[in-house]
């Protein structure tokens, strides 16, 4: 066997021994929240689709029309010949979306993450952020070359214990927060540490990327020390990332994020649905509400009839039943499968060790009967396991 092989080898059987070896299944997603996988239907809880806008129709014919008008592909990345007109009308949405003078598109929030934070930080700077960051986060960091340091999940506390310590020994510093955590579903206060950062002269990226209320346009805060980014990717239903801010934020990363510059540019299909998928959110509110109205009906039927579980401090439409072994989680995600639902085992790397879970995601199109059934098995599982 070739050494590269070898080695490979060597590290998967690892992996597979860890219970961490990763797999793709083909899945169909249906518009109401229902997967097909290996041919069973099945109701996801899995999905970031939080509004059920990949499905929607008026958002197929809005890519059909782009397609048709201005072909499949860009050509060229935004700088050289891909920065289709869609592009503009899409920023100009999201910075009103955002509240923000302006936003800068990217080809995905990974690359949205990575481009910002390599532009503004650097050797000499200080990179302070939340221990439960996304991975995109962590490697935008890692990539800067700034110092790194991380706080205590969602504790201001812990953030200002760091600025004390640090702060006065770099030149330029840069927090970073999720605003709804992807694993736990619970919420920043944006306010305070915005406060916390102007005292120490620090500036605040916050990843939107799955706060729902943010894209209804209803978020207050804005400072022009505040980075907001999001995704097109989850709750917008289609592909892309951005970051909105400051007009000459944005002038700057043009010429600066390298996720921006050296990549292709989208293609029309996503800017056209895009944009659609933007007008629904904000003329429907309905759908926000609903996904997290499900969330809650579920922790509090839950919580009142298992209050042995934990399910953290989740306030949004994500809730995670926190297992702490990789087996267990497994074998209750298993269980769900066998009984209709698509409900993911969250493992490390993605969360930390011994704290894997299953992740609940609601979104607008899921109905109470499914939630019903759902409790209903939970509450059988957990009941005949002595050890919860
Ligand atoms: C908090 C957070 N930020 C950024 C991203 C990356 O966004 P995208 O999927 O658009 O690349 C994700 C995706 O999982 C995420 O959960």
């Amino acid at each position: 066997m070739a050494s590269l092989d070898k080695i490979l080898s060597g590290r998967i059987s690892r992996l597979q021994h860890e219970n961490l070896l990763r797999n793709l299944h083909d899945t169909e997603r249906l518009s109401d929240a229902k997967v097909i996988r290996n041919g069973r239907k099945l109701i996801s809880f899995s999905c970031n689709d939080y509004l059920g806008l990949s499905q929607n129709k008026k958002l197929m014919i809005a890519a059909n029309n782009a397609n048709s008008r201005y072909g499949v592909g860009s050509g060229a990345s935004r700088l050289i010949t891909g920065n289709n007109p869609l592009y503009a009308k899409l920023e100009s949405k999201l910075a009103e979306t955002c509240r923000t003078q302006a936003a800068l598109v990217f080809g995905s929030g990974y690359l949205a993450n990575i481009g910002v934070i390599t532009a503004l930080a650097g050797i000499g700077d200080l990179i302070i952020a939340d221990k439960l960051s996304h991975s995109c986060i962590i490697e935008g960091a890692l990539l800067s070359k700034a110092e790194f340091r991380r706080f205590t999940q969602n504790n201001l506390k812990s953030l200002k214990e760091l600025l004390i310590k640090h702060r006065k020994d770099h030149n330029n510093c840069l927090v970073i927060t999720e605003s709804v955590f992807s694993m736990d579903g619970d919420s920043a206060d944006i306010e305070k540490m915005l406060r916390l950062c102007k005292k120490y002269n620090a500036w605040l990226l916050v990843d939107y990327a799955h706060d729902i209320n943010h894209l209804t346009g209803k978020n207050p805060i804005s400072s022009p020390d505040l980075i907001k980014m999001g995704t097109l990717s989850k709750a917008v239903g289609i592909y892309g990332g951005y970051i909105a801010g400051s007009r000459t934020l944005m002038e700057y990363l043009r010429s600066s994020a390298k996720s921006f510059i050296f990549t292709t540019a989208l293609p029309p299909s996503v800017l056209g649905s895009s944009i659609a998928a933007l007008d629904i959110i904000r003329k429907q509110p309905i759908r926000a509400k609903k996904a997290l109205d499900n969330a809650a009906y579920f922790r509090e039927s839950l919580s009142s009839k298992l209050d042995e579980l934990d399910i953290g401090h989740s306030d949004s439409q994500i809730v995670p039943i926190i297992i702490g072994g990789i087996e267990d989680t497994i074998r209750i995600s298993e269980y769900l499968y066998e009984n209709g639902y698509l409900v993911s085992a969250i493992r490390p790397p993605t969360v930390p060790v011994n704290t894997s879970r299953l992740r609940f995601s609601f979104s607008s199109q899921h109905d109470k009967k499914d939630i019903d059934k759902l409790i209903k098995l939970l509450i059988r599982y957990f009941r005949s396991q002595i050890t919860f």
